[in-house]
């Protein structure tokens, strides 16, 4: 009798644990992110499973001739899943006119779009916003999702304020919804809503301008992407932020270097403490997607790592899949890795996230061309879309790119999609199945 009273109270607790919307919050609060350690990153290893096939730039084409294109989203649907709206597949990028040099290209950024009926050819369709409405003196990346009313909800990266000198690099959270308007001609937005600004770093859970300026070497508060839990039924903003307070009142823990044994023999060289990379999560509360509740980091690298760039979730299974990019260049002294796609996995939205294969990288670029690709998207079905960086740069990294003539950056800036690849997910293991067609969304 007794044990059959326990095990209805264990199924119901399971069933709770899993579904209520109830459970998500409370625990969301209370917990303590996971932490992207100095140990993981120490045992990233490129392999076949993990490296990108060289891109050949020489066989890819620009989205559109007059404009350079990079961090690239298409429009989905509330559950993840790629939208088709009367047959059309839509995506959306940053871009900047295709005579801007590459360095330049983020102080101009304006999100154009693109449509398709095949998923691989793409047409041009122009500025998304109205001149003039979007906020920010540039917009930087974001998610645009459609609801069962054919309207669309888009987000992004209000980064400075419009009209200032000199820039800033402010960044705020903006949204505006219009309605999409299809027809053989080809697809565009009506009815745009005020843009409105949602989200800005509150100083306690993730760092503020003010707090970044007081000695810390890059700012994030951006790349506001939407997600709907399956299994709550939430919904949220997943984002690039950096841990929170100024450098003076951060520091390197043993649990940032990794186990207690690892921590132990582990060095931490001195200017660690200014890489303070996470990934963030709001939770929305009203049906407007304009007010929302903060909540703390589902992942943190202190002392790791300074940016997790366009973090973004997939579910497979009863799984999360949480994905970020970073650059080999963001690493904190004494660890390293390459230019790439990272991903961790979890058993609840806001659970212990273990990285992948042990170190956490998923897609490196080839040695051979270390900056071939970036800004990598994990869609539900596993293929990954990206963007052609920087091809046959010899020894050169990415920081000596600007010193160079303008003609050697512009012919190794690719500013347009990368060959798609496929991967397949497992567990906590991952690897590259193949290559696709260049920008093909499957
Ligand atoms: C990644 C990124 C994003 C940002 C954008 C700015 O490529 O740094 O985090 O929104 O580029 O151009």
């Amino acid at each position: 009798m007794r044990k059959q009273s326990m095990l209805v109270a264990t199924a119901i607790i399971g069933l709770s644990t899993i579904f209520s919307p109830l459970a998500d919050s409370a625990t969301a609060e209370d917990r303590t992110g996971s932490n992207w350690t100095r140990e993981h990153v120490s045992k990233i290893e490129l392999n076949e499973q993990n490296t990108a096939p060289i891109i050949n730039a020489d066989e890819l084409e620009k989205l559109d001739d007059d404009y350079h294109t990079w961090d690239t989203w298409p429009l989905k649907n509330k559950d993840g899943s790629v939208a088709t709206v009367n047959g059309y597949k839509i995506i959306f990028a940053l871009s900047a006119p295709s005579d801007v040099l590459p360095g330049k290209v983020h102080d101009i950024a304006e999100i154009r779009y693109f449509y398709s009926k095949n998923g691989k050819d793409w047409v041009s369709g122009g500025p998304v916003f109205e001149e003039g409405d979007a906020l920010g003196s540039r917009q930087w990346a974001g998610s645009a999702m459609i609801d069962e009313n054919n309207q669309i909800h888009f987000f992004y990266t209000a980064t400075g304020r419009e009209g200032e000198e000199p820039l800033t690099y402010e960044q705020r959270f903006a949204k505006a919804s219009a309605d999409v308007v299809t027809s053989k001609n080809g697809v565009s937005f009506d009815n745009w809503s005020d843009h409105q600004i949602i989200l800005e770093a509150d100083g306690e859970y993730y760092q503020t301008k003010e707090q970044g300026d007081q000695g810390d070497i890059a700012y994030a508060f951006r790349d506001p992407e939407f997600f709907k839990d399956p299994k709550s039924g939430e919904e949220y903003i997943i984002f690039e932020g950096n841990s929170s307070g100024a450098p003076a009142d951060r520091s390197c823990l043993p649990e940032h270097s990794g186990s207690p044994e690892f921590a132990e023999h582990h060095e931490v060289p001195e200017g660690s403490v200014l890489f303070n990379g996470s990934i963030g999560i709001a939770k929305v509360t009203n049906d407007d997607y304009t007010e929302f509740e903060l909540l703390p980091p589902l992942l943190e690298a202190n002392c790791v790592n300074q940016e997790l760039e366009r973090p973004h979730i997939i579910v497979k299974g009863n799984q999360y899949y949480l994905f970020t990019d970073t650059h080999f260049d963001k690493f904190a002294p004494g660890i390293t890795g390459p230019e790439g796609l990272y991903g961790f996995v979890s058993d609840e939205l806001f659970g212990d996230y273990e990285p992948l294969n042990g170190s956490g990288l998923v897609i490196a670029n080839p040695e051979e061309n270390p900056f071939q690709a970036y800004s990598w998207l994990v869609l539900p079905n596993g293929t990954v879309i990206s963007f052609v960086h920087f091809t046959d740069i010899g020894d050169l990294t990415i920081g000596d790119i600007g010193h160079q003539p303008e003609e050697f950056q512009f012919d190794h800036f690719g500013g347009m999609p990368a060959p798609s690849l496929k991967i397949a997910l497992n567990q906590d293991r991952s690897r590259i199945v193949t290559e696709l067609g260049q920008g093909v969304i499957k």
